[in-house]
């Protein structure tokens, strides 16, 4: 079972744990709608990325991974650009929700402290500028992350 089905049914049963709280503060202080979020998951991402965050084949392992871009140069604009976010049929108020509650249900542990949220005018800024090689930016940003 996922983390995320794991928090949807401790959230209807009344039993959160602390990181599961932590969580929900998050995403109420991100303005995500949980339910939208995933809906909209649901429908433009997970054929690729999977329900879990963990990927379908050659597709990269978002879940306890995605949020370690946030911490190199360059990172924060890249989970925007890269093609899957950027043309996607989603406005950029959709988009930046859908990022932010990836963020934050996959990857909490590694957010920087504080999390600054994605908004709309920033997603609008950063899909201005696609990315043309989406696979060579990644490496570039893992090989920054390495050296740390
Ligand atoms: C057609 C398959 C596909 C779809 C649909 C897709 N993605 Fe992706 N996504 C990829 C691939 C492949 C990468 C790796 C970078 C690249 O080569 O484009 C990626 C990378 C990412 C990354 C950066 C994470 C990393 O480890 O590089 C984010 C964030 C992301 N996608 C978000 C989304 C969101 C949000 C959606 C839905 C709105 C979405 N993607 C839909 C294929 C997809």
């Amino acid at each position: 079972m996922t983390s995320r089905l794991l928090m949807l049914l401790s959230i209807a049963t009344g039993a959160v744990t602390a990181d599961e709280s932590q969580m929900i503060t998050a995403l109420t202080a991100a303005n995500v709608d949980p339910a939208q979020a995933r809906l909209n998951y649901m429908l433009n991402c997970q054929g690729c990325h999977a329900v879990d965050g963990r990927g379908l084949n050659d597709i990269p392992t978002m879940a306890d991974f995605v949020g370690k871009f946030l911490a190199v140069d360059g990172g924060r604009a890249y989970l925007v650009r890269v093609p899957g976010s950027a043309n996607a049929p989603l406005s950029d108020a959709e988009l930046a929700e859908v990022l932010n509650w990836i963020l934050i249900t996959m990857s909490y542990a590694h957010l920087p402290e504080p999390f600054v949220p994605y908004t709309p005018s920033e997603v609008y800024t950063f899909r201005q500028q696609p990315l043309t090689d989406a696979a060579a930016k990644r490496q570039q940003l893992l090989t920054l992350l390495e050296n740390g």
